[in-house]
């Protein structure tokens, strides 16, 4: 039933975000541009409120590889990137950057975190001394399903299933399933799926 609400306010939000969502898919798709995304992706984060969860849900159900009516991105959240990918029941907080990600259903994402699109953004094997002349290389991180990550957490590898990752971790290393990663660099604290018992 409340799917079904998100499906009826978020179809009505259509109607207001196609004209920036067209622009962005346009861009993307016949020029290869992501800049009318980025554009359209970080205005309307600035919109406050419900409506502004609307609008974003609505934009990145037009615009991302894959997105479903019930995601919630906070004021001053955006995607970087249009190859984004986004499970149902994903929630992220306020001032969050998903870079080129997978995130499974049921992930939530807090505040002034970032999930980046691999390590080698700037840079990979060929450098030139000259950081602006390396070529971009986007990897995709995936974050499994019903993971938390955690407020002003940096994740940079991929995170697996039932885990989570604690405030200000920096994952640089992939983390297994149902572990509990916390620090710079990130180290494996607990491991199995948490259970309500254990989360008491
Ligand atoms: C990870 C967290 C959930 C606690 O999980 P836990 O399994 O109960 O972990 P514990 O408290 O038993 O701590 C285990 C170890 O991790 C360390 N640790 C826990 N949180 C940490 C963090 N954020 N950064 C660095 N180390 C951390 C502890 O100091 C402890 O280290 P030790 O074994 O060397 O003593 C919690 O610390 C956390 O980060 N919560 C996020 C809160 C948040 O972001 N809220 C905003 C809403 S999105």
């Amino acid at each position: 039933m409340r799917y079904a609400m998100k499906i009826a306010v978020v179809s009505v939000a259509h109607g207001f975000t196609w004209p920036v969502a067209l622009p962005a898919v346009l861009g993307q798709r016949v020029f290869h541009s992501e800049r009318a995304f980025d554009f359209s992706a970080k205005l309307l984060s600035l919109m406050p409120g419900r409506l502004g969860q609307y609008l974003r849900a609505s934009f990145y159900m037009l615009t991302l590889d894959e997105c479903h009516y019930d995601l919630a991105v906070g004021f001053g959240s955006f995607f970087a990137h249009p190859t984004a990918r986004v499970g149902r029941g994903v929630g992220i907080g306020c001032f969050s950057i998903i870079g080129s990600a997978e995130l499974a259903d049921g992930v939530m994402v807090g505040s002034r975190a970032s999930i980046l699109s691999g390590k080698y953004h700037h840079g990979g094997g060929n450098r030139h001394r000259d950081v602006r002349e390396n070529p971009l290389l986007l990897e995709t991180v995936r974050i499994g399903e019903a993971t938390w990550i955690a407020e002003g957490a940096l994740v940079m590898a991929n995170v697996g299933a039932h885990c989570i990752v604690a405030a200000g971790s920096v994952v640089t290393k992939a983390i297994p399933d149902g572990a509990t990663a916390v620090g710079n660099p990130a180290r494996c604290v607990h491991y199995g799926e948490r259970t309500e018992a254990a989360v008491v």
